[in-house]
């Protein structure tokens, strides 16, 4: 692992966008795997200024998201799929053919997570995979468990994570109770990895992450075990470290 410090939350952003242009500079059709929630969207911001001030091209990049709301459609504000087009997408010149996130209005789960399997190994796996953390050290939508999940699968949102996002919500009980994920080994396979964190809290789940026992129960801890993870992070994120 290689730990990158910021001392603000648009630095973060900026180290993370770096690499990801780069990614694109050096390979214009990269497989990039992304996040959504608060912590990328400084990262998703200084894209947008680069591909629009030095034409940063999209045309040929594919996108695989990590995760989306069981039972949330593409156009409810509230889904993953709205939140990517609106920070991301819309702003940038990627083909909306080659952009991908879990159906989470798919009938059959198990089906679904097959198909998007497939779908990411069609274009060639990940090469190159964004990660948030949450504050129980989950990533995706892998929470804590007493083994590491395989590949994209339902998940049972834990009580904390429902709390968390509900601030994107009226209230937690609008917070959808089941999402659709990729698994551990679907992140773990990405050739390299960035891994974003600020705020306080998230300390904990950072230290968990970069120097706490591999362990399911804290699913990010896997990372450990990752050959190329950047764990990028603004210091108060960093205070456990
Ligand atoms: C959400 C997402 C994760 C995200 C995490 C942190 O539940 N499924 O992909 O990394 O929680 O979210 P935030 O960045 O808003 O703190």
């Amino acid at each position: 692992m290689r730990l990158i410090v910021t001392d603000s939350y648009e630095k973060m952003g900026m180290e993370a966008a770096n690499i990801v242009a780069g990614q694109v500079y050096l390979k214009p059709n990269s497989v990039l795997g992304l996040a959504t929630g608060s912590t990328p969207v400084s990262m998703y911001q200084r894209l947008v200024a680069v591909h629009q001030s030095v034409g940063l091209d999209f045309s040929e990049v594919t996108t695989f998201n990590l995760d989306e709301y069981i039972g949330m459609s593409p156009d409810n504000p509230q889904s993953y799929h709205y939140f990517m087009q609106e920070n991301f997408f819309r702003h940038i010149n990627i083909r909306p053919e080659n952009v991908f996130l879990p159906n989470g209005m798919a009938e059959d789960m198990v089906a679904e997570g097959e198909r998007y399997e497939q779908l990411i190994e069609s274009r060639g796996g990940i090469d190159l995979q964004v990660l948030g953390i949450g504050q129980n050290a989950h990533i995706g939508f892998n929470e804590p468990d007493l083994k590491f999940a395989a590949t994209t699968h339902k998940v049972e949102l834990d009580e904390e994570t429902i709390q968390a996002n509900s601030r994107f919500f009226k209230s937690a009980a609008e917070v959808p109770r089941y999402a659709i994920s990729m698994g551990i080994k679907t992140i773990m396979m990405a050739e390299h990895v960035i891994l974003l964190a600020n705020g306080r809290n998230k300390a904990e789940a950072v230290r968990k992450a970069v120097c706490g026992d591999v362990t399911p129960e804290a699913p990010a801890s896997i990372l450990q075990l990752h050959r190329d993870v950047v764990v990028i992070v603004e210091r108060e994120a960093a205070a456990l470290l």
